[in-house]
């Protein structure tokens, strides 16, 4: 076993410029990246930042120059995730793909599929589980505190209404994007988004709650959707009511019109048969009440934004044989069932879409 892993960015961006470039260049057990971008500017401008000399516009000409590769970290637009998260896979390469997974359930099952035939891993960027508080929420929940998963609701509250909008240099901190930031289309345009606070947001705070009820098998077996795009081409406002294979009911709310400079709020509270358990990640909070009255509460703690921790797990699977904590297979795919399910049933005035659908 190599003792550095080697790692392709693909996609040079916003986020990966900001967060996933700088954090494997800090990394002591990462190789310096190598870049890739089909957008020959983007990709020049993030090499050049960083001074790093090894920039392609396609994954397979990265490989063919550095065989030694381990893995990619995807952080393309959402409609270009399926695409080069396979390519990446035909390459032999474990990834860590951005939220979404995918836009289809489909290609999200086509990806699972092609990594373990492989024999390779795929770890979601999900990040609010990485806090503590939410690390207890989950232990309390596995370890059954709370019985059976009977009711839950994710809401969650970002500034995102610029990018929405398409106006992303809205949102640009002071001097400016580190490299880039998002293009206008990024976020505002479906053919590349995908859609808007659903696959942008909602899609942490369902991932988060698939991975607080992992223990209990649960995934969505039909939803009903309204949306609403406020003043943009994509939804802005979603509220999705889910029915789980097991029974267990839950309802989904976002907004992404909130004021600039909110931190917003990301909650999700699960209701079981012996008590309920609150999580939340912006702040950093923790609440437990069982019925026979147990209480315990931590936070908030308010812990920095784990941005870095994702490309530092796909590290540890890499070099350590590690476990990705958000499987593709399971919570990446199980996140997209459910977002792809609502988003049918809103362009159907909320008739419900079950996830047998997503497949036929
Ligand atoms: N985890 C988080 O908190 C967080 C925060 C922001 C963004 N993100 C995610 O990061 C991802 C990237 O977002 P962004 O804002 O950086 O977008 P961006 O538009 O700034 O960058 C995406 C880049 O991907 C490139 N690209 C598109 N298709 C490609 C392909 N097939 N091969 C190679 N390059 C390709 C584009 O040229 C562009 O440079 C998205 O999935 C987004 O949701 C995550």
């Amino acid at each position: 076993m190599t003792d550095k892993a080697h790692i392709a960015v693909v996609g040079t961006g916003w986020w990966a410029t900001t967060v996933h470039i700088p954090a494997l260049l800090a990394n002591p057990r990462a190789l310096p990246p190598v870049l890739v971008d089909k957008d020959p500017a983007r990709l020049k401008a993030a090499a050049e930042k960083y001074n790093l000399p090894h920039a392609y516009t396609s994954i397979e000409e990265a490989k063919a120059a550095h065989p030694g590769l381990h893995g990619a970290i995807i952080a393309t637009t959402h409609a270009h995730h399926y695409e080069a998260a396979s390519a990446s896979l035909s390459q032999g390469l474990h990834l860590l793909i951005e939220k979404p997974m995918t836009l289809l359930a489909a290609h999200a099952k086509a990806l699972s599929d092609q990594a373990d035939a492989a024999g390779l891993q795929i770890l979601m960027g999900y990040t609010f589980p990485y806090i503590e508080p939410l690390k207890r929420a989950k232990r309390i929940i596995d370890d059954g505190l709370i019985g059976d998963v009977e009711y839950i609701t994710c809401s969650m509250s970002s500034m995102t209404i610029e990018f929405l909008r398409g106006k992303p240099a809205l949102y640009a901190p002071n001097g400016g994007y580190t490299v880039t930031g998002p293009s206008e289309r990024t976020y505002a345009d479906p053919a590349v988004s995908g859609g808007g606070q659903g696959v942008l947001q909602a899609t942490h705070s369902v991932a988060m709650m698939f991975h607080l009820i992992e223990s209990q098998g649960i995934r969505a077996d039909r939803v009903s959707a309204f949306m609403n795009p406020l003043d943009t081409r994509v939804d802005v406002i979603d509220v999705m009511a889910v029915k789980m294979n097991t029974g267990a009911l839950a309802t989904v709310g976002t907004t992404g019109n909130i004021g600039k400079g909110d931190v917003g709020f990301v909650e999700v509270i699960v209701h079981g048969s012996k008590g309920r358990v609150m999580a939340e990640g912006f702040h950093g909070e923790y609440a437990m009440r069982l019925h026979d009255g147990r209480e315990e509460h931590v936070g908030p703690t308010h812990e920095p934004y784990p941005g870095d921790v994702p490309s530092q797990k796909l590290i540890e699977i890499v070099l350590d044989g590690a476990q990705p904590l958000f499987p593709g297979k399971t919570n990446g795919l199980y996140t997209v069932e459910l977002l792809e399910a609502g988003y049918r049933s809103a362009a159907r005035d909320g008739m419900p879409v079950t996830v047998g659908e997503l497949y036929a």
